[in-house]
């Protein structure tokens, strides 16, 4: 018996023993994956751009009744009173995308404007936006096309087409091209690290060009994130935000810790912290009257105190209807800038980017958060926008009166032929 016990006794101190190995183990692995997904967040953080992309339905609609954010915004896109609205199309520049996501020899396929676009970088280095449906029998050549020399060919019967002028230059089974065949090119150039093309509603050429930013494209500031957002709002609403300083007291104030949500911006823990603007807007002269300016002071209260050593001055120029530069100026965190893009997708569809640059001796964690509080406030902004009407007499008071100059501005953009919404139910689903 005691043998027996002896042995028993024996097997439990082995087994316990073995469980003490394996438990230590299991410590070891745990604290090693702990600690290296800390480095790995941590150098995220410090060293890495931000990169934000928010899908319509994640900004500014209100799950209720069982229904998804996804069901509420395709309701509200069907059911809201659109108002009377300008043309859908302004002229002018627009961005389709970042240099960065085309190498040479590559092609995308970027929707802008209610249009299919090829956007593709030839072999030379040079980027060229074509209409994507091929002339022949209609495949899209940014879906599955290559990029031969500077010409792109089409994935179906193997034509291929000329950057610079959408000519077809061959038919690989065919004796002879004829002299008709080719699809529309769009103007584009390639500024500030985004691929731009130009929208006429005439097709007429460029009637200005876009102002190089010298601190980014000379590496002098460095690029430190980007956000995008799709908005459902009619283009026009979306800059006529900087001519409209009552909001901006208003819908901004709340500090950026109360969030983007609307219906908690009032949040009670975080108001110790509050945000006021002080602005001034005017259009620019010939030959630039298609840029405006606003001199823009944030101010930055806590507790009730305002902080005056860390106001941020920034000069916000927008050119023409589709891009904006936002550059900025801190005391102590230096200075930045954040380009802004705005792109129709469709009418009431709009492609927004805001991308950041910054002095490259100033931690990343600066631009990063400047770029992450931009983000809340301008979702404020889409919460607004994604539910709203247009209106296009609106009830004005006297300190209004720049949403109106602002308005007249804004009109050089559209022409007699600009095209207005086609209102289509059942094509709103996204
Ligand atoms: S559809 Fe493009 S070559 Fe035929
Ligand atoms: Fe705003």
């Amino acid at each position: 018996m005691s043998m027996l016990t002896l042995m028993l006794t024996l097997m439990l101190m082995m087994e316990t023993e073995t469980a003490l190995t394996l438990d230590s183990a299991a410590t070891a692995v745990v604290v090693t994956v702990a600690a290296a997904l800390t480095l790995h967040w941590l150098y995220r953080l410090l060293f890495c751009p931000l990169l934000l992309l928010r899908r319509m339905q994640d900004v500014g609609y209100v799950a209720a009744d069982h229904r998804s954010r996804a069901q509420v915004a395709n309701e509200v896109r069907r059911r809201r009173k659109i108002g009377d609205l300008p043309p859908v199309y302004p002229n002018g520049w627009y961005r389709v995308l970042d240099s960065s996501r085309l190498e040479r020899g590559e092609v995308q396929n970027v929707t802008a404007l209610g249009e299919e676009l090829a956007v593709f970088r030839g072999e030379d280095g040079k980027a060229h936006v074509l209409d994507a449906y091929c002339p022949h029998l209609g495949a899209n050549l940014a879906v599955g096309g290559k990029v031969v020399g500077n010409c792109i060919e089409c994935p179906f019967h193997g034509w291929q087409f000329r950057g610079q002028d959408g000519k077809c230059v061959r038919i690989p089974y065919a004796e002879k091209v004829p002299y008709f065949a080719k699809v529309r090119s769009w103007p584009s150039c390639e500024v500030n690290n985004q691929v731009l093309v130009w929208y006429h509603c005439d097709g007429a050429e460029p009637q200005w060009s876009v102002p190089e930013q010298t601190e980014v494209t000379t590496r002098e500031w460095v690029y430190r994130g980007r956000t995008e957002h799709l908005i459902n709002a009619h283009i026009q609403e979306i800059p006529e935000n900087i001519g409209d300083f009552a909001h901006l007291n208003f819908l901004h104030t709340p500090g950026i810790f109360s969030g983007a949500d609307l219906r908690y911006t009032d949040n009670k823990v975080v108001t110790f912290l509050q945000h006021s603007w002080k602005g001034e807007w005017k259009p620019e002269s010939e030959p630039n009257s298609h840029c405006s300016q606003m001199f823009l002071t944030h101010c930055l209260t806590v507790f009730g105190l305002r902080l005056p050593l860390l106001d941020i001055y920034v000069e916000v120029r927008q050119v023409g209807p589709g891009l904006v530069s936002m550059m900025f100026h801190h005391r102590f965190l230096g200075r930045g800038l954040i380009l802004q893009s705005v792109t129709p997708v469709e009418p009431l569809l709009q492609c927004v980017t805001h991308t950041i640059y910054y002095q490259s001796n100033i931690p990343a964690v600066v631009p990063k958060f400047i770029l992450r509080a931009e983000c809340v406030q301008f979702e404020r902004d889409v919460m607004i926008w994604n539910n709203k009407k247009y209106i296009s007499k609106p009830l004005l008071t006297k300190e209004d009166s720049t949403i109106l100059k602002h308005r007249r501005w804004f009109s050089q953009f559209y022409s007699e032929n600009s095209p207005r919404l086609q209102y289509q139910n059942n094509n709103l689903d996204f």
